[in-house]
């Protein structure tokens, strides 16, 4: 198969930013997806729903006015957030999901939750009203091995809400191990997980291949080669529950390649080349329009996108810049370290 047409894909965990960064990196998203789901971890983060709504004002005011896009709205869960306000924002349609960060688990997460006790009322609003828990899944204690925090997580946290609040929609974010897929294989429809494009390519050796490769940190890590083979099998099984958030994080080369670089990987220009090209590793081209258009939206309750994208295959390899720049800010896009040859042409 050399074309492939596909309803335009949604990315169901994305950063954009704010101020410069975001208009920088915006466009590579829009260019692909008809909508995606904005991560709230800003600083300060966005944490009430009248910070939701200015910051969706802000992506607005940074789109082409011609482009069809949509950004849908999260929420920072903290310790002190108001239920009312939650409720409120739901009501309103400006709240699409909540996200809870581990305090201290990844970049910008020190507002988040270390005393789960403490978001119950939240999360009970969220069940009554069939709003998805979208969650960072990794413990953050010092003494947990850092390649065991997302097992960690499932049994430690995950385990006791999904009992606790046994209807509450949950997304497990960017999963990266066997455990993750076997907990969502194992629960009920109303848990799924997020996957991204790196953890589809990168297993944890490319983070030290020849010395330390700042561009292939994020969070969670990467894991073993066993590990990557799961995701892509449950990435490519058509299983609905399994879908695309990219987890595109743009930050500047300068703040990577530093004595404490930041974890994110910038995936957006090249995350639906990449993903073809899995894909059809597998023979499962038929299965792409699944993750990447179909299962997320039909698990947040929204229709397909109306529009389509169609990739084709192409002799030669595609050439995709190193990094995007504007001014001062320079974000280096993802190198898969292999040929792309699917070219997103409409
Ligand atoms: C993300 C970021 O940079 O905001 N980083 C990352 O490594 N994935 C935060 C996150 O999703 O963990
Ligand atoms: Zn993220």
């Amino acid at each position: 198969m050399r074309k492939i047409k596909i309803h335009k894909p949604d990315d169901w965990h994305l950063h954009l930013r704010d101020g410069d960064l975001l208009k920088l990196v915006l466009p590579h998203t829009v260019k692909d997806f008809g909508r995606a789901l904005i991560m709230p971890n800003l600083v300060p983060p966005v944490i009430t729903t009248s910070d939701a709504e200015s910051y969706r004002r802000e992506i607005m005011d940074a789109l082409d006015k011609d482009i069809d896009f949509q950004p849908f709205m999260t929420l920072y869960l903290t310790e002190d957030t108001d239920p009312r306000d939650v409720e409120d924002g739901i009501a309103k349609g400006v709240v699409k999901a909540v996200k809870l960060y581990p305090a201290g688990a990844t970049t910008n997460s020190s507002s988040g939750v270390r005393d789960f006790s403490k978001i119950n009322e939240t999360l009970a609003i969220l069940s009554t009203n069939n709003v998805p828990l979208c969650v960072h899944g990794e413990v953050v204690d010092g003494h947990v091995d850092i390649f065991d925090r997302e097992t960690e997580f499932i049994q430690r946290v995950l385990i006791p809400i999904h009992k606790d609040f046994p209807e509450l929609k949950i997304v497990l974010e960017h999963i990266t191990t066997q455990d993750a897929i076997d907990f969502v294989l194992n629960t009920p429809d109303n848990i799924a997980a997020t996957i991204t494009v790196h953890h589809l390519v990168i297993n944890r050796n490319h983070l030290f291949k020849s010395g330390i490769r700042p561009h292939y940190f994020c969070l969670p890590i990467a894991k073993r080669e066993v590990h990557r083979q799961s995701l892509v099998k449950a990435a490519t099984s058509g299983n609905a529950n399994f879908f695309l958030g990219t987890d595109s994080a743009p930050h500047t080369i300068g703040t990577k390649e530093s004595a404490c670089g930041c974890a994110g990987i910038f995936t957006a220009p090249v995350a639906m080349a990449i993903l073809a090209h899995v894909f059809e590793n597998e023979d499962a081209l038929d299965k792409l329009e699944g993750f990447t258009s179909l299962s997320g939206a039909e698990f947040y309750g929204v229709a397909p996108n109306q529009s389509f994208l169609t990739l084709r295959k192409e002799k030669a390899p595609i050439k995709f810049p190193a990094s995007i720049a504007e001014n001062e800010l320079e974000v280096s896009i993802f190198d898969p370290e292999f040929d792309l040859n699917w070219k997103v042409i409409d």
